[in-house]
């Protein structure tokens, strides 16, 4: 029997980059279970897509992401705001790939949440670099203090870059 627990996989320091055209899409329910996974996400995964339909989106998740993002990002959705990040992911084999992610809640007729979508695409290099410092840093202070201290530090080290943490990202995925 095959086991794709995550935590099972070796890690590596293999990285996938995504090409400027590729364009990685993923749907999911209201608790995250993967509903829906396009030929771009599967290919670069690893994954069939009968591995991660029904699968928590945290299959790929990497352990270097920092809990306070995802805590974020949790937060945002819930609150049925759109929300981008940068976010590091792990493939069934162990590789990793980076992915500057956009994530919105999706309505049925009614206009009730029933879910949501993401989309995502190649981030740009000189961000990963600033961003990987920043998640390191979260990482520590989860470690020594709590996921809300490192969040915190998040949303200061965006305001002291001139705003919120949305403007933040935009500044980092459009700069030359
Ligand atoms: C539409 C959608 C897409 C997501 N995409 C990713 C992703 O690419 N990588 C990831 O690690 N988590 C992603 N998440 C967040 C996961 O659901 C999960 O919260 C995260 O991996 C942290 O895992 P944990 O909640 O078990 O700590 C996504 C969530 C949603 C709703």
């Amino acid at each position: 029997m095959f086991n794709y627990n995550r935590y099972d996989r070796k890690l590596g320091h293999n990285e996938r980059k995504l090409n400027q055209s590729d364009f990685i899409v993923s749907k999911t329910d209201m608790k995250g279970m993967i509903t829906y996974a396009n030929p771009t996400f599967l290919d670069i995964s690893g994954y069939h897509t009968a591995q991660l339909l029904g699968a928590n989106h945290n299959i790929i998740r990497h352990p270097d992401m920092p809990r306070a993002v995802f805590s974020y990002l949790w937060d945002q959705l819930k609150a049925e705001k759109v929300v981008y990040g940068y976010v590091k992911n792990l493939t069934k084999d162990g590789s990793f790939y980076w992915t500057f992610a956009y994530i919105a809640p999706d309505y049925n007729a009614k206009g009730d949440i029933i879910g949501y979508h993401s989309e995502r695409r190649a981030p740009n290099p000189k961000a990963i670099m600033d961003i990987t410092l920043l998640y390191d840093r979260l990482k520590q202070l989860e470690i020594q203090y709590d996921i809300e201290t490192a969040r915190e530090y998040l949303i200061s080290q965006a305001s002291q870059q001139g705003g919120s943490y949305e403007h933040y990202i935009y500044t980092l995925q459009n700069q030359h």
